[in-house]
């Protein structure tokens, strides 16, 4: 099945969607989204990601989302392609209007945008048992990153950057050295048998998967402290990894080209990914 999508509600082949020059999404990047993976033909986390797309909704001010009825959209069209590993994709833009001017227009209705498409978690699995290799690079973003907007220039340059490097990901830091997040993921750190993670205050996404694996910590008897890693002190961390909604929780093996550690997924990371995957199973066991 090629990816299906839902545009305002209409059902069609995702190839088939057709949206107006003068969208601001498309003009301005004026737009938030989400990224929701799919098991069995269900969504995961599916509460979660629609909360913080109401706050992403609220943050810049578009009104008028029935939010319930685009969760209803999204199971539609699940269940229009008997989608079951996949993952889908809701942007919502504040619209198009004309003329083109920077501040909301009087008169535009939001765009709203899903689609579903296969996913095969094959090669991500794969990269799981090795673990990745990631870079640093400056954060060069805005300062409301806890908006999940499609303003991602910064990301997208960060995360080529990566790819030019054969790595996976970039850590991003600030001018004082801090490190963030990563492009497209959040990031924990494990020191002295205590897992760490920048605080939600600061200026990062506040994942859907970091929040899990924070919760998860307990069950797995492991300390976990919100705090702030610089890229000096990269060397005297025992483990890091990474989170995000396709990732799931995957190691990182090497920074700017030095080993993490012994050079190889550590033990607290695979106890993390194991109790991760467990929450799933009691998610997909429930009826
Ligand atoms: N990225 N940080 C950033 C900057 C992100 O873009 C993402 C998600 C995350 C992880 O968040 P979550 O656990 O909710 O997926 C952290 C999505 C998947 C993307 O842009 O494709």
């Amino acid at each position: 099945m090629g990816a299906l999508a839902n545009l305002n509600g209409q059902i069609m082949p995702l190839e088939e969607v057709k949206v107006s020059a003068l969208d601001r999404g498309f003009l301005f990047g004026d737009a938030v989204y989400e990224v929701v993976r799919v098991y069995q033909g269900r969504p995961f986390l599916e509460e979660e990601h629609f909360q913080r797309l109401r706050r992403s909704l609220e943050s810049i001010r578009i009104a008028g989302v029935d939010l319930a009825r685009l969760r209803r959209r999204v199971h539609d069209t699940i269940e229009a392609g008997k989608f079951r590993e996949a993952m889908f994709y809701i942007q919502i833009t504040r619209g198009a209007s004309m003329p083109r001017k920077h501040a909301f227009p009087k008169q535009a209705t939001p765009l709203e945008l899903i689609w579903v498409e296969e996913y095969h978690d094959g090669p991500t699995a794969e990269a799981r048992k090795t673990g990745v290799g990631v870079i640093t690079h400056p954060d060069l973003r805005w300062h409301r990153c806890g908006i999940k907007s499609t303003n991602l220039l910064a990301n997208v340059l960060a995360n080529q950057a990566a790819y030019e490097a054969g790595c996976a990901e970039a850590l991003l830091y600030l001018p004082d050295g801090t490190l963030t997040e990563a492009s497209h993921s959040s990031f924990f750190w494990v020191q002295h048998d205590a897992v760490y993670t920048t605080p939600s205050r600061d200026n990062i996404l506040p994942g859907i998967t970091r929040a899990l694996v924070l919760g998860l910590a307990s069950r797995a008897n492991i300390t976990m402290r919100e705090g702030h890693l610089r890229r000096d002190d990269l060397a005297k961390i025992d483990e890091l990894f990474l989170t995000g909604t396709t990732t799931e929780v995957m190691p990182v093996v090497r920074i700017d080209g030095n080993p993490v550690g012994r050079g190889q997924p550590g033990p607290v990371t695979r106890k993390l990914h194991e109790v991760y995957t467990q929450a799933l199973r009691e998610f997909l066991a429930k009826p």
